[in-house]
């Protein structure tokens, strides 16, 4: 399908994707935790922000998603809403919040969208979810489903590996994205997926997919932030194209600051504050003001 650019800067809606899917545009979703990374993914165009359980990987340094807590989604999530203003903003419901019933579901997803200010949520699983997305759906949240490798399934699945890879396999990751699709998911993530199959499923529902190492023909791609800009300390999946080395230029900047402390370097007089003449005359101070002091007090 031709490339079609996307029409900004309307706000983003879950409604809007499906219209957008149906354009043949091409969207962006990236992770943000935070209130200036969610700034600036806003303010760079992206259509999709996402607060995702990666929290624990990335920021939170647990090294996989299973002890997030909603506390933290949500705490995360107010910091990303005051960050944000035209893409849809979507938080995760991290492991254990949705999984001791539909009225546990429910009252989390409820604190996401009224505390933590989200437009939509997130959960793992496919035709075994459907029916909690249903009632989600019902209770008038709007619901990302999320299928393929799910991560909160590491324990069960006993690492992070490429699912859908057999026809049995790859035929339950099709009837999966179908049943989320009558279940009323606005749209579902497809992780780590051969994008064979990734291409039958967008091809096959009218929500739009948004694919994570899941090959060319999503509807959306996505990244871990952190992942994409090199903030990361593990190596990274060979799906994650990374942009910039902020570790480095992180390290860099914060050694260059160290060394200028250690040598006098910094702070300069002009990073500094003067005594006002007439008081250091009153205190029987000398001082030696310069414009810079005049002008920064
Ligand atoms: O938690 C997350 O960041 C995600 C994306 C990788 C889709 O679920």
């Amino acid at each position: 399908m031709a490339y079609l650019k996307p029409q900004r800067p309307e706000k983003v809606t879950a409604p809007s994707l499906r219209a957008s899917k149906q354009r043949g545009e091409r969207l962006v979703c990236l992770t943000a935790y935070d209130y200036p990374t969610a700034r600036v993914v806003d303010e760079a165009g992206i259509d999709i922000i996402l607060v995702g359980d990666s929290l624990g990987n990335v920021v939170l340094g647990y090294g996989n998603t299973i002890p997030v807590t909603v506390e933290e989604i949500v705490t995360h999530t107010r910091a990303v809403r005051r960050g944000v203003h035209r893409a849809l903003l979507v938080a995760d419901m991290p492991y254990g919040s949705y999984h001791t019933g539909a009225d546990d579901a429910v009252r989390v997803a409820l604190r996401l969208v009224k505390e933590g200010g989200a437009e939509a949520v997130k959960l793992e699983g496919g035709r075994k979810r459907a029916p909690l997305v249903k009632r989600l759906v019902d209770e008038e949240i709007a619901v990302m489903g999320h299928i393929g490798l799910t991560p909160q399934s590491v324990n069960k699945l006993g690492g992070y590996r490429v699912q859908g890879k057999t026809a049995e396999t790859a035929r339950s990751l099709i009837d999966d994205a179908h049943a989320l699709e009558d279940a009323g998911a606005f749209a579902i993530v497809l992780e780590v997926m051969p994008r064979e199959i990734a291409q039958i499923i967008t091809e096959g529902i009218s929500i739009p997919t948004i694919g994570i190492g899941a090959g060319m023909h999503c509807d959306v791609q996505v990244l871990v932030l952190h992942d994409m800009l090199g903030l990361t300390f593990d190596k990274t999946a060979r799906f994650v194209r990374q942009y910039v080395n902020l570790r480095e230029t992180m390290t860099d900047a914060i050694s260059r600051f160290a060394e200028d402390v250690r040598t006098g370097a910094y702070p300069s007089e002009a990073e500094s504050y003067g005594l006002p003449a007439e008081a250091a005359a009153e205190l029987h101070i000398e001082t030696a003001n310069k414009e810079a002091d005049i002008k920064k007090s």
